[in-house]
């Protein structure tokens, strides 16, 4: 069975984690039921970060509960950790932290935090799957984890995602909630089969931005297996089809993908090396070498001054650089009220989300990216 080998890479990766692992279409909906498992309803409020991906605050949403945000650091991209004790309440449930690009923040602080308020911590570990913070695997130092494996995440299976969690109480209930999960349809295989085929024929240097723009606009404005519908994007309504399993497709072509995941981190490691060393003799922004690595470096965030410029540039020399988090919940841009967020509470995700590109950690050819990086580096912030 394609799902049980899957499932011993993964406990492989993650040092030979012996707990439960519980796979979905996307993490969002291992987030919503594990939330969900934790006993989240009308009333409760949820902590997250203020720079995030819209899903999360949804997840919170379709259960009633209030999200409340609070702002994030430049260096780690997670939030401020003394922040969030002024935020917290007798309503107060549970604190989700992130892992922000394959950048580790001090769980140790989080976790010390959550035990003396008696609270649960899930950590969104979408970009982080390969790293590992003070030794333990990055995602294993909460009560519960999702981690993504959507296209550009650490390994992909497509679209999907999983849960973890050690706490047996709480895996027990995953277990009841996901026996309600319902199948794929057999179109979403076929539109997911015919996807892994563009992938993986289709796409190099020259057709990257135009197929990748092509398919978020049919990911918006069709029925095509996409990461977000537009109704997650623009409504606090669950979707109809959104409690949905995972499948062996998504099984094989994650096999496939995770057996080059140790090369791939890596590779993304010492690339990350090379922009630090890159930016720091320039004076420009970079990420801070004393963080709490070892990160997984899924991306590399660069704070630039004319975003759609540089942008722009970066599409004309082919070079593929990523624009999460454009919003500070992507990629809803504009008036956030219905997230019961506002973006002026939250000054720091307001100016990264202006300013934040990522660039690739494992290009094809990273002395390309250099020299675009040294042509066009009037355009990068300079260092605090
Ligand atoms: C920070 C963050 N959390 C959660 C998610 C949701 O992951 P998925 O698309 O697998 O549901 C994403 C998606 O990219 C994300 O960036």
């Amino acid at each position: 069975m394609p799902l049980d080998k899957f499932k011993n890479n993964i406990r492989e990766y993650l040092q030979d984690y012996d707990g439960k692992l519980f796979f979905y279409w996307k993490a969002r909906v291992g987030l919503y039921t594990i939330l969900k498992a934790m006993g989240i309803k009308e009333g409760d409020e949820v902590i997250l970060p203020a720079f995030t991906c819209v899903v999360v605050p949804n997840a919170i949403l379709y259960l009633g509960a209030t999200p409340i945000y609070v702002d994030v650091s430049s260096d780690t991209y997670n939030f401020d950790i003394p922040h969030i004790e002024k935020v917290i309440t007798n309503r107060t449930k549970v604190i989700i932290c992130q892992n922000t690009y394959g950048l580790s923040s001090d769980l140790e602080e989080l976790t010390n935090l959550a035990k003396k308020h008696d609270l649960f911590t899930v950590e969104d570990c979408t970009h982080g799957f390969g790293g590992t913070y003070n030794g333990i695997p990055n995602g294993l130092s909460c009560d519960a984890a999702i981690y993504s494996t959507q296209w550009n995440k650490p390994f992909s299976t497509g679209i999907g995602g999983l849960l973890v969690t050690n706490n047996k109480e709480l895996a027990d209930k995953v277990t009841d909630l996901c026996s309600k999960l319902m199948p794929p349809t057999w179109k979403e295989l076929l539109n997911l089969k015919l996807l892994f085929f563009v992938k993986r024929y289709l796409i190099n240097n020259y057709t990257y931005w135009p197929l990748v723009n092509f398919y978020r606009w049919l990911s918006h404005n069709t029925n095509i297996v996409g990461s977000s519908t537009s109704e997650e994007i623009t409504s606090l309504e669950i979707p109809e089809d959104y409690f949905k399993a995972f499948s062996d497709v998504q099984a094989k072509e994650g096999l496939r993908n995770i057996s080059k995941l140790g090369d791939d981190i890596k590779k993304r490691k010492e690339n990350a090396l090379l922009y630090t060393k890159f930016l720091k003799e320039k004076k420009k922004n970079h990420v801070p070498e004393d963080l709490f690595s070892n990160h997984s470096f899924l991306k590399y965030p660069l704070l630039v001054k004319n975003r759609e410029e540089f942008m722009k540039l970066a599409t004309t020399a082919r070079i593929a650089l990523g624009e999460w988090f454009v919003s500070p919940l992507h990629p809803v841009e504009g008036d956030l009220s219905l997230w019961k967020f506002n973006s002026n509470d939250f000054p720091m995700a307001k100016y990264l989300s202006k300013h934040v590109v990522n660039l690739p950690t494992t290009p094809s050819n990273i002395d390309r990216v250099f020299h675009f990086l040294e042509k066009h580096s009037d355009f990068i912030i300079d260092s605090p």
